[in-house]
């Protein structure tokens, strides 16, 4: 292997808008590599968009955090004994008829129902701002709350808890905190659904966990264990990433005004433009790793039985071969290939809800507030280099 290829991960991003140097030197080849964990582990990584597409759909590859050879990445970091995170830790042929359970919640007719509702949440969040002084932290006055309100109305989870389950996602995706505090942080929070749960099955509400206690009690009995872990993942997933997207956007936004003119002419611009911005910032990097259940050819390497894989997707939706000019921030492009939101049976149950609300929140804060601003500049920004979920601590802007 040449002295210049990757031999550890993960790498970080150093600038928001540019691979990691150390992905630089892997674009020409896409090469599948065996690299060193902070855990200690090997794994193998991938970096070729089509050799990630054709993992993510190979039932020789499973997302069972139990498997003792799956990737972990943080160090003394292990899955906890009686806990897995919901859909996205299942396997097939278990996944499919518990993924179709809350299939219909998600549709795209379902989604785009709920844009007045979400256009409500963003133009109250916008009202405050507008009232408020400047500077203002873009990220702790809309990018966070509209998806927590959002998430928390779809599943029925009391807004008031938005700082408790906020800060223990957090520690559960930074990779700053210790394992026994991701440990800690994990357990609270499903000690707090469980609680909720309880209180829906002894009370069903009209909102997804109620629902969802209504069906399995007419098709043969509550599993309130379940129940307790997809609003766990639903909850958790619901509101981080769309989060980073909202304030990652706003800079890429900020600083090419020219995609945002563009973006703002027409819905399915703005649309186009989502999805670009999906692509650009690929925020959930590793979140399709795997462990291999055989023996498996995988861009000409024999990765075997047991061994961790993870796709590099922030590189491959960069990739040479597959995008033209692929660091250009281009909403013209027809970015739908891209992996952002994962691929095969596990493709991001929430994308659309994701989708909805970026739309809402782009057209409606660039339309109310025509002339935002960075307060500082870009490069003095907080990013979480360090997160599972790539994003933005602080995003102070003005106008
Ligand atoms: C799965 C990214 C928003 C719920 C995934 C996966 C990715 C992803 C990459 C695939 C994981 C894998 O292959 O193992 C994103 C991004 C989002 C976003 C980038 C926002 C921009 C959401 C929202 C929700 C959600 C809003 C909740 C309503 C889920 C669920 C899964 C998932 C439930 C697991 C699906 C399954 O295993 O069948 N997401 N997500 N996500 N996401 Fe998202």
């Amino acid at each position: 292997m040449p002295e210049s290829e990757l031999t550890h991960w993960p790498v970080q991003r150093t600038c928001p808008f540019s691979l990691p140097a150390e992905y630089e030197k892997l674009r020409e080849r896409s090469p599948v590599l065996r690299v060193r964990l902070p855990s200690g582990f090997d794994a193998w990584v991938i970096s070729g968009l089509q050799d990630i597409r054709s993992m993510l759909t190979d039932p020789r590859f499973s997302s069972d955090r139990h498997n003792p050879g799956f990737p972990k990445i943080a160090e003394g970091l292990v899955a906890m004994p009686d806990f897995r995170a919901s859909l996205n830790e299942m396997d097939a042929p278990e996944h499919g008829p518990k993924r179709r359970e809350v299939l219909a919640e998600f549709t795209v007719r379902r989604m785009k129902a709920l844009s007045p509702r979400i256009k409500e949440i963003v133009d109250a969040q916008l009202d405050l701002i507008l009232r408020g002084p400047k500077p203002v932290d873009l990220v702790s006055t809309l990018s966070l709350p509209v998806p927590s309100l959002v998430i928390c109305e779809l599943l029925g989870v009391p807004y008031t808890d938005h700082d408790f389950f906020q800060t223990r996602t957090q520690a559960m995706i930074s990779r700053s905190y210790t394992p026994e505090q991701r440990h800690l942080a994990t357990k609270e929070l499903l000690k707090f659904l469980d609680e909720l749960v309880t209180a829906k099955v002894a009370e069903p509400t009209d909102d997804l966990l109620g629902r969802l206690v209504l069906k399995q009690r007419e098709n043969g009995g509550i599993r309130h264990r379940e129940i307790v872990e997809l609003a766990f993942l639903l909850l958790g997933a619901g509101h981080e990433t769309t989060a980073a997207s909202i304030s990652l956007g706003v800079v890429a936004f900020l600083k090419y005004p020219e995609q945002l003119e563009k973006a703002l002419s027409s819905p399915e611009k703005m649309f186009d433009a989502v999805e670009e911005l999906q692509r650009f910032f690929t925020i959930a990097e590793a979140a399709g790793a795997r462990v291999a259940l055989e023996d498996v050819e995988l861009g000409g390497v024999l990765i075997r039985k047991g061994e961790g894989v993870i796709p590099l997707s922030n590189l491959a939706d960069r990739d040479l071969g597959a995008f033209e000019n692929p660091d250009t921030f281009d909403i013209d492009r027809g970015a739908r290939s891209h992996v952002a939101f994962g691929h095969g049976m596990h493709q991001c149950l929430g994308a659309n809800l994701a989708r909805v609300q970026l739309q809402v929140v782009f057209e409606s804060l660039f339309r109310r507030i025509p002339g935002l601003r960075p307060a500082i500049p870009v490069a003095e920004m907080a990013f979480k280099a360090d997160s599972e979920i790539y994003g933005m601590h602080e995003l102070p802007v003005t106008w």
